[in-house]
């Protein structure tokens, strides 16, 4: 053994071992230097979650229909997030990205999936097995277990208040502007009609929404609408083919 080490090991059992106030502080210390290595840079970072392009806010229907997913308890058998895992991406598509979410208060992550992630539904479907599915769910999926939302396609959508909804948003981050906020109401009833006067204006504040009347009776905005227009938007605003190019030129 060389001298250093014995000299130093004396030292260790006189001052740590022997001495249980100096052993606290000298674990303190060292322990806090982890800790700070660890959560220094943080502060250095402008966000956690990285930005990618095609993230935009709700528009006013489909968050509505995000409370409408929220208020019967969708997340209770559905999860929203798709593990980086081989089966998961298989079955599911990209696995979800961080930024995905970040407009979602709450976030519908969920913990179970007695049905499956719902996470890329958007656009798998037509709006037409949409209805289907929510007034029967065993009317396409035979051997499905999923409750009917059959009372939805006949309840009026509330949406006085969407405005008020919004503004809360923008006070947790969602970066909803003054102008949207302000259209929030007839933003409800321009997004339901493909010919609405305001279609222009409503594209460029939720640039790539779809226009549509989503419950196929125009002449009714129902909860079955704004379910259905949320359901459609899932996991399709980040474009998968150009983000992998952007990811790989990182690498690069
Ligand atoms: C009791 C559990 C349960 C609840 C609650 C539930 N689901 Fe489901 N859901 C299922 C099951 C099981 C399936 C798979 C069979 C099927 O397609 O019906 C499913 C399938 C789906 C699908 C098709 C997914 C796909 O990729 O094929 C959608 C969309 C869906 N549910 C939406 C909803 C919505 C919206 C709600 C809330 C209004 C809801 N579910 C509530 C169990 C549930």
């Amino acid at each position: 053994m060389s001298k250093g080490k014995s000299l130093w090991s004396e030292l260790h059992k006189k001052l740590f071992e022997k001495n249980s106030l100096i052993l606290t502080v000298g674990i303190l210390v060292t322990v806090s230097i982890g800790g700070i290595v660890e959560i220094a840079p943080l502060f250095y970072l402008d966000s956690t979650i990285e930005e990618v392009d095609g993230m935009r806010p709700y528009t006013p229907l489909e968050q509505l229909g995000r409370d409408i997913y929220v208020r019967e308890g969708c997340y209770n058998c559905h999860s929203q997030m798709i593990r980086p895992l081989r089966d998961e991406v298989e079955r599911y598509g990209h696995y979800s990205l961080a930024a995905e979410s970040m407009y979602d208060h709450p976030f519908q992550w969920g913990s179970k999936r007695t049905g499956p992630d719902l996470a890329r539904v958007g656009a798998k479907y037509s709006d037409e097995w949409h209805r289907d599915h929510m007034r029967d769910p065993r009317s396409v999926v035979p051997e499905s277990i999923m409750p009917a939302y059959a009372f939805l396609e006949h309840s009026t959508l509330d949406y006085d208040n969407v405005a008020a909804n919004l503004r809360a948003l923008r006070a947790v981050g969602v970066p909803y502007s003054d102008e949207m906020i302000e259209m929030a109401v007839a933003d409800i009833t321009t997004q339901l009609d493909p010919y609405a006067s305001d279609y222009d204006g409503f594209l460029a504040r939720y640039p790539g929404a779809t226009l549509r009347d989503f419950d196929g009776n125009p002449g009714r905005v129902s909860e079955l609408d704004a379910m259905v227009a949320y359901l459609q938007v899932l996991g399709t605003m980040v474009d998968f083919s150009t983000y992998e190019a952007e990811a790989d030129q990182n690498l690069r």
